[in-house]
């Protein structure tokens, strides 16, 4: 059985090109003239895709979308936006609003077909989706700074998730150039990486289960190319479907990124459910984590989605914790206590506290940090309306 597709728009003339463009390529079309009617449409003959135009009467795309996604409950129909605006917020906005894609207008109907045919292969239902297990969480560690503790925390949280609260964990060195997981946990660069994920003609999750390198704590990794040159090779694309497909695997995917807002690590934000800041108190980290937090309200996400982590917080710098809320005017969720000699020791030795030292003040102030997340988010209440991504 052909797709069926529901084209939105109320203008007669794109309505028809659209309408013959998609029927060529075999599709089933069906056809709604402004927000309303759509939404009925959508309602009444289930279909496979929804090409949706922004600017319409009643109710605008956006709406459209929003009211489609409420409504949808356990299923998710894939829905590409058409609009004839370039802004980046109009974008982000029509994502946000529950669009899996976008279009440009005028834009060429190859890129419009392509884009169908590969939201219908990503969305497509299988059959074990009755009774599939529950989608994991994207948990992504950001450093408002350099050298702030992002890796630390983000290495020890992922131990801590496995072994003293037995969910099933992938950490992915998400810092494509400099990435150090290897050195933190002492492995050599002959180990597999993302590139062999990234090389590879199509991802899926057989193949990561392979590129997958387990730790001796049980964390399984995706570690970072082994040289800057070779980081180019991951795209933008890449790293939301790799987070995609780990995600059926576990129960939580820990990415550990640098604070570059490229595309590629916004792209890394969009995918996770829960974004850390981690921070120091220090005025230049302060600037930073309010810039940050700036760019990240522009995104649109929700409130919650963001969480900053002050780590080394009852180190001496003359900012005390109430200071710096004081100065962001927000709470700061968590705290990790400051040891240095813990901290580094680890680092140099390549055995990460969590793993050797799990009693230490490090390491009980990093299994609060991961108790607290667990509760907001136990592994079994995420059941979520995706499926996983296949091919590239
Ligand atoms: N809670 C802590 N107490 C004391 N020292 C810490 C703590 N957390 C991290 N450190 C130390 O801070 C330094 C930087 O840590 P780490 O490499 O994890 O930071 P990062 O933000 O990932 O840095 P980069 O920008 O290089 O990726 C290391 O020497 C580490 O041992
Ligand atoms: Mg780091």
């Amino acid at each position: 059985m052909p797709a069926k597709i529901l084209i939105v728009d109320d203008d007669p003339n794109v309505q028809r090109l659209l309408t013959y463009t998609v029927r060529q390529e075999g599709y089933e079309v069906i056809t709604a003239n402004d927000g309303a009617e759509a939404f009925r449409t959508w309602s009444a003959e289930h279909p496979d895709l929804v090409l949706l135009d922004v600017m319409l009467p009643k109710l605008d795309g956006y709406q459209v979308a929003t009211k489609i996604r409420a409504e949808e409950g356990g299923g998710h129909v894939p829905i590409i936006m058409l609009t004839a605006e370039k802004e980046v917020e109009q974008k982000v906005r029509g994502l946000r609003a529950g669009a899996d894609d976008y279009l440009v207008k005028p834009f060429h109907p190859q890129e419009l077909l392509a884009r169908i045919k590969s939201l219908l292969v990503r969305f497509a239902p299988k059959d074990v989706q009755v009774g599939r297990p529950p989608l994991g969480r994207v948990l992504a560690f950001y450093g408002a700074k350099g050298g702030v503790g992002t890796t630390t925390i983000a290495i020890n949280a992922a131990i801590a998730l496995h072994r003293e609260l037995g969910r099933r964990v992938a950490l992915v060195d998400g810092n494509l150039q400099f990435g150090d997981h290897r050195v933190f946990l002492d492995l050599g660069l002959d180990r597999k990486s993302i590139v062999d994920v990234v090389s590879a003609p199509s991802i899926d999750v057989d193949l990561l289960k392979h590129v997958l390198v387990r730790h001796d704590s049980g964390v399984d990794l995706l570690l970072a190319p082994p040289s800057p040159e070779t980081a180019e090779l991951v795209t933008q694309d890449d790293l939301p479907q790799i987070l995609e497909q780990l995600r059926t695997l576990y129960d939580y995917v820990l990415i550990d990124i640098d604070k570059r807002l490229d595309e590629v690590n916004l792209r890394v934000l969009d995918t996770a459910d829960m974004i850390f800041v981690v921070m120091t108190a220090d005025l230049s980290c302060l600037k930073n984590v309010r810039l940050v937090l700036e760019t990240i309200s522009h995104l649109g996400y929700e409130q919650e989605k963001v969480r900053l982590v002050l780590n080394r917080s009852n180190a001496f710098t003359g900012i005390n914790v109430k200071n710096a809320e004081g100065a962001l005017k927000r709470t700061i969720e968590h705290q990790i206590v400051n040891e240095y000699r813990g901290a580094i020791s680890a680092l140099n030795s390549g055995a990460p506290f969590m793993f050797t030292k799990a009693d230490s003040l490090l390491g009980r102030s990093l299994l609060d940090f991961t108790r607290s997340i667990d509760k907001q988010m136990p592994p079994s209440l995420t059941v979520r309306p995706r499926f996983a991504t296949a091919g590239r």
